[in-house]
């Protein structure tokens, strides 16, 4: 969603601020703008469309100048327009800001400020920038303040003004924003991404909390408490690198490709192969605590909800513990049910989804222990929870997940093995379990190398309408996973189902026209799983089987074979997934689907 970028130094800032916005592309967005101030003038420059059309925007222009803000919109309040684009300013552009999050009351404060007050956008954010001119008096940090005070909703802001072009006030509530610390010269970015090329030592401000930037330093402070706070310098380690493309043609084709990579950064160091068990530090709950628990839930939203199916299976399976997966947006309204042996994991790649922050703030008020399992280093997830893991993807910049699904299943199951050999896994299979997951990089390689087979699948498939998913047990969240990104990125529908479920309804639908897509590797529901392709076959669909290599049952029953290796069962998601990963790519591909920055959707879903 929105996007911030913000500069203040002794370098030129536009194209420090256009590489941010392009940085920050892979959040969503409809509209970008800039202002920087020259000379005690605020030059602004806005466009609908992308980065690009922006950038041919600002040639010509009086952009010079070493302070300006930038941003990506997304629109929520108002329609894709320039005059709703950001950055966006008072009367006579005293105030100039670019704001992320809702303002709910807005039309309160409009009506309040009266008719002397032209409004230009219909967005809240622009509201925001009158309220603080309204509040002016020659100190732009305490007009900040001010008007923070009267607004209600969600907000990270930057804000310069034409009288004190030196500084840029920044304020989070509900929507984060970053200070990236470099040597005489400060970023600012609504999350690390777009700062990596120039720094990884960085401070995150909290909600209710405030920063004067200038070229000579950061002040900080808490709104609330109207007084100055210290804040800790953060080093993030994620590899600048990792955020480019290194020649794919599409950021999920490269995060696809690198499971097998980032699976081992997500492991090591976190199992131990002699105890046949696994160490995750941050869980922060001493042996007699984590046998006091006596359940699990899994708080996420999407794909994240998905990998989370596969944590119950394993926590039941391994640890004996009831376990539940909820949706964030239901477990936030409803009336859960957890005290303080209930153990809820709030599971999310941006560390800022909306619903799963509330559904965490939820779980905590009523008394749970709340961990959180995230990738993105400092997001509010990670900050809020008592403790947790990073699953150390990298950065995800494709919509689409994929390496951040494949690394959470992982991390999950080794939460599972930890909390099972307190509870009875033996140590036989505590090694076992750990030996075959220490094979899977090779074997997600060896899926990789498949990609041009599974890409003439995508084409012999790509004119169909409709897919159906199936799959059982551990494979029921893979199937779903599959789905899932076949509807995101290639836009056709699809359904899954727990194979079987399909007599019970959905059986209707089968049809020449409705390719069925059944993950059938050999486990404890093989033979189950084949009955149920049986009975697919026999109402005339065509069926792709994802099966075991060596398994020459199947290619009776199917029209394509996907064939992988076997793993542990526990384990299959972390396999059976990849083929349906690349599958969903291709078909978008082949299709001329934006892959990368799917329509309506965005990687950071920062609103409800
Ligand atoms: C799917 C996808 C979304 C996210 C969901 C949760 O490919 O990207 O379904 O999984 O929005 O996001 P996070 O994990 O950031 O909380």
């Amino acid at each position: 969603m929105c996007g911030i970028i913000g500069y203040v130094g002794k370098k030129e800032a536009l194209p420090i601020l256009l590489q941010g916005l392009r940085r920050l592309e892979y959040r969503g967005y409809d509209s970008a703008g800039v202002a920087i101030a020259n000379k005690g003038k605020i030059c602004r420059v806005k466009s609908v469309g992308r980065i690009d059309k922006l950038t041919e925007k600002t040639k010509g222009k009086n952009l010079a100048g070493s302070l300006g803000i930038a941003h990506t919109r997304w629109a929520t309040h108002g329609g894709v327009t320039e005059a709703n684009a950001h950055p966006h300013t008072s009367c006579g552009d005293k105030i100039t800001l670019v704001h992320n999050g809702i303002i709910e009351n807005y039309q309160e404060i409009k009506e309040k400020l009266g008719a002397k007050h032209k409004f230009v956008s219909d967005t809240d954010s622009e509201v925001v920038a009158h309220l603080i001119e309204s509040c002016y008096d020659g100190d732009l940090r305490a007009a900040v303040e001010k008007a923070l005070a009267d607004v209600r909703g969600t907000y990270g802001i930057a804000v310069m003004s034409n009288d004190e072009p030196d500084k840029i006030i920044i304020a989070r509530l509900g929507s984060p924003i970053v200070i990236g610390m470099g040597q005489d010269e400060y970023f600012v970015a609504s999350d690390p991404t777009p700062l990596l090329p120039h720094t990884k030592e960085m401070v995150f401000l909290d909600d209710g909390e405030l920063a004067e930037i200038t070229d000579k330093g950061v002040k900080t402070y808490s709104l609330e408490k109207q007084k100055a706070v210290k804040k800790e310098v953060e080093t993030i380690d994620w590899d600048e690198a990792k955020a480019q493309k290194q020649g794919h043609p599409h950021f999920m084709l490269k995060e696809i490709s690198e499971q097998p990579h980032v699976l081992q950064d997500a492991i090591r160091g976190r199992y131990d192969v002699e105890e046949g068990t696994a160490h995750l530090g941050g869980l922060n709950l001493t042996e007699e605590q984590m046998r006091k628990v006596n359940r699990v839930v899994f708080i996420a939203c999407g794909t994240a909800s998905y990998a989370a199916m596969i944590g119950k299976y394993a926590f039941e399976r391994l640890a004996g513990i009831s376990t539940e997966v909820d949706v964030s947006s239901e477990f936030r309204y409803r009336d859960p049910v957890v005290d303080k042996n209930t153990l809820v994991f709030a599971v999310s790649q941006s560390g800022e989804t909306l619903d799963t922050l509330a559904a965490l703030r939820e779980a905590k008020r009523r008394g749970a222990q709340v961990r959180g399992i995230v990738n993105s280093i400092g997001s509010t997830i990670a900050r809020e929870t008592d403790g947790g893991t990073y699953i150390h993807a990298g950065p995800e910049l494709a919509v689409a997940s994929t390496k951040a699904y494949t690394n959470m299943t992982a991390i999950m199951l080794l939460y599972a093995l930890q909390f099972g050999r307190l509870r009875g896994v033996s140590l036989g299979t505590g090694k076992k379990l750990i030996k075959a997951l220490l094979e899977i990089p090779a074997k997600i390689e060896s899926v990789l190398e498949q990609s041009d087979e599974i890409k003439k699948l995508a084409k012999k498939y790509s004119k169909y309408e409709a897919f159906l998913y199936l799959g059982r047990g551990v494979n029921f969240p893979v199937a779903l996973e599959g789905s899932h990104k076949l509807k995101e990125i290639s836009y056709i529908h699809s359904e899954a189902y727990p194979a079987g479920e399909m007599k019970h309804g959905v059986n209707a639908l089968l049809s020449e026209d409705f390719p069925v897509f059944a993950i059938a590797t050999k486990n404890q529901l093989y033979e189950k799983m084949l009955s149920n392709i049986e009975e697919v076959k026999a109402r005339k669909s065509k069926i792709i089987i994802l099966a075991n290599e060596g398994d020459d049952k199947v290619a009776n029953l199917a029209n394509d074979v996907i064939y992988i290796p076997e793993t542990m069962e526990l384990l299959e998601p972390l396999l059976n997934t990849i083929p349906l990963q690349i599958f969903a790519y291709h078909m978008a591909v082949l299709l001329g689907r934006d892959v990368d920055r799917p329509r309506n959707l965005a990687k950071s879903v920062t609103v409800e």
